[in-house]
């Protein structure tokens, strides 16, 4: 263990710091959110954490250098939101819905029944494949969570492989009730609160509800959330996707990290979740949109408001079965009434404020070294090329992962 080495990536065409206070050394010398630079940057990396920002030709000496020829820089995604931990697929399901099939809750059950009857090494396996597929898309924090156990034991396991590979746990017992409990839905979320809690708890960070008809109602949302902050987990809610709902008060009033979906929104919640801004992220998920053909949350509404918006995959088999970031941006863009600024900070500082860190998702002297090289010119692209793996090198805590 000698001393850590030092990279300079130097020539960087944009840089994408999301730090505005870094703007005097822009040309522009506007304060825009995304703290961006546009020409001639570099980023020196020391060890896992970025030592250096400034301009490329005054980039200090180091072990290390890389030419990024002009292209642009970012900081890695943080997908904030996403269900990695189930075993199976669902393809049949996606077709019969494109056909013409609603989406509901329902269908979660099916993943329970397979995700149950895998080993331990198969759940590691298919999570260890996802988070690979995102890192290679430029993915550098991911959250996920249990919820297709739904029993004490398969609840616990989940987490369990999950804070083997990620710092960002959750726990979704109260994902739906679980089937042996169909007929006593009190007594489900007696034991989401009570047993399962106490497996669950050390093993993950946060807690998350499914408040939603189908699923949890406002008081059974605010019971499971209110028992896993006893226990020092922080919550999130997912809130008002398939309708309107209890979903978004019942996390701004509890002061969650942030209500997710916010797809049916009632004047009011956008109102609650602009006066939370700094404390309740409204997380947008396009994918599960995309996946259930639903109409997409109004981000514009949101922004205009002067909420904290997210963007985050919400990867799981059964609404929305996508690692992309990009592809979250560019719907986002797209349909959301985002722009291409707008959206690829949220999908980066965004994502980082709903898992209240602050050590990622913006590129400046002291947060982690978790970078996104670019095969284009500036991060607009992203939006602007659609569907193509603009991913050239991505850097996790300091070292070049792909
Ligand atoms: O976030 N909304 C609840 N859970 C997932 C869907 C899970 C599934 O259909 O398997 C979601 O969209
Ligand atoms: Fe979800």
């Amino acid at each position: 263990a000698g001393k850590a080495t030092s990279t300079a990536i130097t020539n960087i065409g944009s840089l994408v710091t999301n730090d505005p206070s870094l703007f005097a050394i822009g040309s522009g010398g506007s304060r825009d959110p995304l703290g961006l630079i546009p020409g001639a940057a570099a980023v020196v990396i020391d060890g896992d954490r970025i030592a250096w920002v400034g301009a490329s030709s005054k980039a200090p000496a180091t072990d290390n250098r890389v030419d990024a020829g002009g292209r642009a820089l970012l900081p890695g995604f943080v997908d904030s939101h996403s269900h990695l931990l189930f075993a199976g697929e669902r393809g049949a399901e996606f077709a019969a819905r494109m056909s013409g099939r609603p989406y509901t809750a329902g269908g979660i059950r099916t993943t329970v029944a397979a995700t149950r009857a895998a080993t331990d090494a198969e759940l590691a396996a298919t999570l260890t494949r996802f988070l690979a597929e995102a890192l290679r898309q430029g993915t550098t924090t991911q959250e996920t969570k249990s919820g297709y156990g739904l029993t004490v034991h398969d609840e616990a396991r989940a987490l369990q492989i999950a804070a083997r590979h990620t710092d960002e746990v959750t726990y979704l017992g109260a994902h739906v009730v679980a089937p042996e409990f169909a007929d006593d839905p009190a007594g489900y979320v007696d034991l989401v609160t009570g047993p399962m809690l106490d497996a669950c708890a050390p093993h993950a960070r946060w807690v998350d509800v499914f408040c939603e008809r189908g699923a949890f109602d406002g008081d059974q949302a605010r019971a499971v959330l209110t028992a896993g902050m006893s226990r020092g987990l922080i919550p999130r809610v997912h809130a008002n996707q398939l309708g309107p709902g209890p979903g978004v008060q019942l996390a701004v009033e509890l002061g969650a990290a942030s209500a997710d979906h916010c797809t049916h929104l009632a004047d009011a919640d956008v109102d609650a979740l602009a006066s939370a801004a700094d404390t309740t992220v409204a997380t947008l998920l396009p994918g599960a949109e995309f996946s259930t053909r639903a109409r997409y949350p109004d981000a514009r509404r949101l922004l205009d408001a002067g909420a904290t918006v997210a963007l985050s995959t919400d990867c799981n088999p059964g609404s929305s079965f996508t690692t992309s970031m990009p592809f979250c941006v560019a719907v986002a863009v797209r349909d959301m009434g985002m722009t291409p600024d707008e959206a690829v900070l949220a999908a980066t500082h965004g994502g980082a404020r709903a898992l209240r860190r602050s050590d990622i998702g913006r590129i400046t002297p002291g947060a982690r070294a978790d970078l996104l090289l670019l095969d284009a010119p500036s991060h607009v692209h992203l939006a602007y090329r659609p569907g193509v793996p603009l991913a050239a090198a991505v850097w996790k805590d300091g070292v070049l992962r792909t």
